[in-house]
């Protein structure tokens, strides 16, 4: 049974629940964080707390707990749930009013605090030598201009992942303006004759943090690695693209709108990469 937090209480996930004039229900009125767990250990903590300050000031909601509270508040819901590896939820919302009404309802309105945990599926980088790789598919990216704020409002990002899973893709790779931005719900790398490619941070992409990581690990083991925007016609050429998140870590990409890319399978560069990602992971989860 999942444990989850809402408001200050716990109760079982199933029994939560809100308003239906919640301002997250009615509006989608908020921001959430997906953090990994490892070994019952927040993975990148203070990083996915960083982005959730961002998101809400970005919205104008100011922190309903401070950065000992959101790390008290982690800690004991990874706790309740018997630790392990999961995938732990964090949603903040504006909150619930008397009526709906667009503007910012009345100051003192108390902001809805909900936290989840799921179990977190094994990630391709773990068993690198028998994962094959997914599709992809391109789509237009026909979301908001504020994309680097992890608002729960993902109707775009819903309907293009889903039009992806329709044609039997993993992932839609979004273009906009002769630029490959990201994925539908990840980051995007690609590999040109040796040099690990990433879009630089704007308001047009998420900043992930499983992207910094990799650029991290990049530099620190002196594999050639820049920010720069990615055209349609590098990504179509690319030696290898991948697709990261906190939940599915860094996934290769081996065909492309039906086009094979590089040789059709997770490349060489996805493998190193994959190593370092997993080894720093381990490191962090023998540490606990
Ligand atoms: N999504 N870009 C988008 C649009 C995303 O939704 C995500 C992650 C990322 C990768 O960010 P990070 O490395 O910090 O997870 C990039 C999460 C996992 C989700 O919505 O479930």
């Amino acid at each position: 049974m999942t444990l989850a937090y809402l408001n200050g209480t716990w109760q079982p996930l199933e029994d939560a629940r809100i308003s239906p004039l919640d301002r997250g229900f009615l509006f989608a009125d908020g921001v959430y964080e997906v953090i990994p767990v490892y070994a019952g250990k927040a993975f990148r903590l203070a990083e996915h707390l960083a982005r959730l300050r961002f998101s809400l000031a970005e919205i104008q909601l100011p922190s309903p707990l401070d950065e000992a509270g959101w790390t008290a508040l982690i800690a004991e819901l990874i706790e309740r749930n018997g630790g392990g590896n999961l995938s732990l939820y964090l949603q903040v919302t504006r909150g619930a009013t008397s009526k709906r009404d667009h503007a910012f309802p009345p100051a003192g309105t108390e902001p809805t605090v909900f936290a989840m945990v799921s179990p977190m599926a094994p990630a391709p980088a773990d068993a690198p030598d028998t994962t094959p790789g997914v599709a992809a598919i391109t789509l237009p990216d026909c979301r908001w201009l504020r994309c680097d704020i992890k608002s729960v409002s993902l109707l775009p990002n819903i309907l293009m992942r889903q039009q992806a899973v329709s044609q039997g893709a993993a992932e839609a790779i979004l273009l906009r303006d002769g630029e490959a931005t990201e994925g539908s719900a990840s980051n995007l790398f690609i590999v040109t004759a040796g040099t690990v490619i990433t879009s630089p941070k704007s308001p047009l992409i998420l900043g992930g943090i499983t992207r910094d990581l990799i650029l991290e690990l990049c530099r620190e083991h002196g594999i050639a690695c820049a920010e720069q925007p990615i055209s349609e016609d590098a990504l179509r050429s690319a030696d290898e693209i991948w697709v990261t998140s906190s939940t599915r870590e860094i996934v290769p990409v081996i065909s492309l709108d039906g086009a094979t890319v590089g040789e059709g399978r997770p490349g060489p560069v996805w493998r190193q990469v994959a190593g370092l990602y997993t080894a720093f992971k381990r490191a962090l989860a023998d540490n606990v």
